[in-house]
């Protein structure tokens, strides 16, 4: 069939082949209970397997996996090609705690262009093997006979299993791999790392497909166009979600940054009309970024909603909400709206953001460049309030913002931490007089915030 006959898209069916039980050559792996323990006992008499953590020596890249490789975990790392996949993994078995013996088996590239990259990269650890095997069996064997501290395989769409005929990288195969895998990480407690491209055609299996297989699923997050790279852990049994970290790609690798939010603020137009600065906050740290938006006549019938970051849907409804209260007329008009630098915001706070960012390009006045906005905007026009203000206020201290236009609801929280700082000795020495709270607007509702933040002389 070339189309599908329930999302009606073309060409995106993939033909698997179903493999008759008898001709796995009695290798029932889908069977197996890797994860030991066939009887049925109370929870209470279980006793928990604390297993050891060792860093990958990455900071960053230990503090998304909650502490560093977990023994006998499997890692899925995502994202596209040509992002920093073999880069970042070879970089880790460079500097990993564990310098016994580390193997990175390759399907994509041959042993002679990893050890370019190597040099490159200022690694040379003797106790680095190579092997650019494909076949799941061989490689499985190999894992088996040298005992490895950590694996490395990349990636998984290039490797198959003899026991199916489906050809390397589709869904069969790379479900069986995967399975194969998990097995051999949780039998010799060895950390199994997984590359897997994200593919937009349905040619290849996507990492989505095992995610449900793997403990934890890391994925570089972005389009990759400039040098950020953001990587996120969007699952994970060893360790909180949502953590988010930061690096650049450098002539030699990945670098850690840990002064993001000034990074993605950098080079933004100073007192330009549609940028508005907000915070958003990534699993336990905020993170400031320009949002941009700009306003054109449209020349379509039904006018363009553009996204880029944001939720499409919810632009739309904010789009409504401020046509209903001022009549600006952008219903005849195309909206774009980005946030700088790649990131994806999933958060609410950032409405009053976003409204501010169309209305000062609207208007084509700016929004003052050292101001902070966020808060959530409802479908009355109320400003509703929002979390972790804490941290929030702390990046705008750090970065050093004058002023901050938020939701009148936040009001106790601000209060609670103006007292904390009256109190706080370090701010009142001479080597911390120049910490300074900024300025808060409380605001209530979008016409509040518009008169605020729009107001004449400001
Ligand atoms: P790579 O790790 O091969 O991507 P993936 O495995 O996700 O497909 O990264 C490839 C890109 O990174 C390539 O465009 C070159 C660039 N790069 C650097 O900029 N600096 C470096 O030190 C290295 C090794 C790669
Ligand atoms: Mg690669």
């Amino acid at each position: 069939m070339g189309r599908c006959p329930s999302c009606k898209e073309w060409n995106t069916l993939i033909e698997e082949r179903a493999e008759p039980a008898s001709d796995r050559g009695g290798k029932p792996s889908m069977r197996t209970n890797w994860v030991g323990d066939h009887g049925v006992r109370a929870l209470s008499e279980i006793s928990s397997d604390h297993r050891d953590r060792f860093s990958s020596g990455i900071p960053e890249f230990d503090r998304i996996l909650g502490g560093g490789f977990v023994e006998g975990s499997l890692i899925l790392v995502g994202g596209d090609p040509g992002i920093g996949k073999s880069t970042l993994l070879l970089q880790i078995c460079g500097r990993t705690d564990r310098k016994g013996k580390i193997l990175y088996v390759s399907g994509e590239e041959s042993q002679a262009q990893i050890h370019m990259r190597a040099e490159r990269l200022d690694i040379d650890t003797p106790s680095i093997l190579l092997c650019s095997q494909t076949s799941f069996e061989d490689i499985a064997g190999i894992i088996e006979e040298h005992k490895p501290d950590l694996c490395i395989i990349d990636s998984i769409q290039t490797l198959y299993s003899e026991s199916l005929t489906s050809a390397p990288g589709s869904v069969s195969q790379a479900r069986e791999v995967t399975s194969g895998l998990l097995r051999i990480a949780k039998s010799l407690l060895i950390p199994i790392v997984l590359v897997g491209h994200v593919t937009k055609d349905g040619t290849l299996a996507g990492p989505r497909v095992l995610e449900h297989m793997v403990d934890t699923v890391i994925y570089f997050e972005g389009d990759g166009a400039g040098p950020f790279r953001m990587i996120r852990a969007v699952k994970n049994r060893y360790g909180a979600t949502g953590e988010l970290a930061f690096f650049e790609m450098t002539d030699k690798g990945l670098i850690e940054i840990d002064n993001a939010s000034s990074l993605l603020l950098s080079g933004r137009p100073i007192n330009a009309p549609g940028s508005v600065v907000t915070s958003t906050i990534e699993g336990s740290r905020s993170v400031f970024v320009e949002i941009q938006a700009l306003l054109s006549p449209s020349s379509f019938s039904t006018p363009q909603r553009m996204a880029q970051g944001l939720d499409r849907m919810r632009l739309g409804m904010l789009l409504a909400i401020l046509e209903k209260k001022f009549l600006l007329g952008i219903n005849n008009m195309d909206a774009y709206v980005n946030v700088v630098g790649g990131l994806r915001i999933n958060e609410r706070s950032s409405d009053l953001a976003v409204l501010a960012a169309v209305f000062s390009a609207f208007r084509d006045i700016p929004v003052r460049s050292d101001t902070l906005v966020f808060g959530e905007v409802g479908l009355t026009g109320e400003v509703r309030p929002v979390n972790f203000v804490e941290r929030r206020l702390g990046e705008a201290i750090a970065l050093g913002f004058a002023n901050c236009v938020l939701p009148g609801a936040n009001k106790q929280a601000i209060e609670k931490l103006s007292k904390k700082f009256a109190s706080d000795s370090r701010t009142n020495t001479a080597d911390h007089a120049i910490i300074a709270l900024p300025e808060f607007i409380f605001v209530d509702s979008l016409s509040e915030a518009i008169d605020v933040l729009f107001a004449p002389g400001r």
